[in-house]
């Protein structure tokens, strides 16, 4: 049973009729977040085109019954949603559509960040943190971070756990061993197709991963594999990952919220501080580390081989170049 002295977290998100959105309500409304003694308050954003089908998400939440849900907020206003966050989780976002290039993206979704960013400086609680899935996660993510300066770099990440767990389930696979055998997988870069899923740390049943599989499987298909598996799953579902995708979201909040395995990390987009000579300031995802007490910080000194090196410049560039598209939007 919840605990009745235990205050409510108030978890912001946005885009809760999206799919992802949609996904993600019921497993927070569960416990899957905090835990099972902890009370939570679903505070849902939504475009006011998406009231009604709000309603309707709001309904299927009171037929669950969630013992934890403390209260449900539905709103349109900003202010009203980010009112007291301390985890506002970012879905909601603006879909390519066809014709559209990607810096046409990149500033349809400032158009949305930026507001949301300063709405959480606003109105949220002191020790708000913030998850951004609604892509361009990295970038979607930095415009919203310079719009609320007031909040420390270290509360701001991009959702890159999804392609953190495709990665590992396909190492297992062409392995044959369970999941929990890969670990030290890290996903750098952006949530794109520039990403890097480095398996050159990577191990499997504790032996590095380019010992126990062809290096020219990790290089070439195994990389394109991760890169490419959303399109995969769109062309055989005809949908886009949205189970997986909240799965994900609520990993990566676990993954802050709780301490990391003493040989392993994670993969968060997270604002860089130079490490790895990546731009100071990029949304970048790295190997991380959580202590489970509110602080994480960055996996230093691994030796990237001149492929790692080559790859994690890319997806650098990349985002550098991302940043200078919405340059106009960063405050
Ligand atoms: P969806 O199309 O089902 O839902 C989109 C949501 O955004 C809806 O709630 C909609 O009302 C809202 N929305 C539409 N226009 C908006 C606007 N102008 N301002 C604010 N909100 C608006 O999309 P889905 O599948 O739920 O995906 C949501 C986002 O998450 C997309 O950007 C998608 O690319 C991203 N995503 C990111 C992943 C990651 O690994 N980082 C994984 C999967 C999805």
């Amino acid at each position: 049973m919840p605990s009745p002295t235990r205050k409510p977290i108030q978890v912001t998100v946005t885009g809760p009729t999206g799919t992802v959105g949609y996904a993600a309500l019921f497993r927070i409304a569960a416990g899957d977040l905090f835990g099972p003694d902890q009370p939570v308050v679903l505070r849902l954003w939504e475009i006011e085109a998406a009231m009604k089908a709000l309603d309707g998400v709001v309904m299927e939440l009171d037929d669950c019954a969630f013992p934890l849900l403390a209260d449900v907020v539905t709103t349109s206003d900003l202010a009203t949603g980010f009112d007291g966050a301390n985890w506002a989780i970012l879905i909601g976002s603006m879909p390519r559509k066809a014709g559209m290039e990607r810096g046409d993206l990149l500033q349809a979704n400032g158009g949305i960040f930026r507001p949301q960013g300063q709405a959480i400086a606003a109105h949220a609680a002191s020790d708000v943190r913030v998850l951004v899935v609604g892509n361009p996660c990295n970038t979607n993510c930095l415009i919203a971070r310079a719009n609320a300066p007031e909040v420390p770099a270290e509360r701001w990440f991009a959702m890159t756990r999804l392609d953190h767990n495709r990665a590992v389930a396909q190492l297992a696979r062409r392995a044959s061993v369970p999941v929990s055998e890969v670990t030290n997988l890290a996903i750098w870069g952006n949530h794109s197709a520039t990403q890097f899923p480095d398996f050159t740390h990577a191990r499997i049943s504790g032996r590095p991963a380019d010992e126990v599989l062809d290096r020219h499987w990790l290089e070439g298909d195994f990389i394109t594999t991760v890169q490419k598996r959303g399109a995969a799953i769109i062309e055989a579902r005809g949908a886009s990952s949205a189970a997986s995708a909240a799965n994900a979201l609520i990993d990566s909040v676990a993954s802050v919220e709780q301490e990391t395995a003493s040989d392993d990390w994670v993969s968060l987009g997270v604002v860089s501080q130079g490490q790895y000579g990546v731009p100071e300031g990029l949304v970048f995802s790295y190997p991380v580390r959580s202590d489970g007490k509110g602080s994480w910080s960055v996996v230093e000194g691994l030796e990237l081989d001149d492929f790692a090196r080559q790859r994690v410049q890319v997806t650098a560039q990349e985002l550098v170049d991302e940043r200078s598209e919405v340059a106009d939007l960063l405050g």
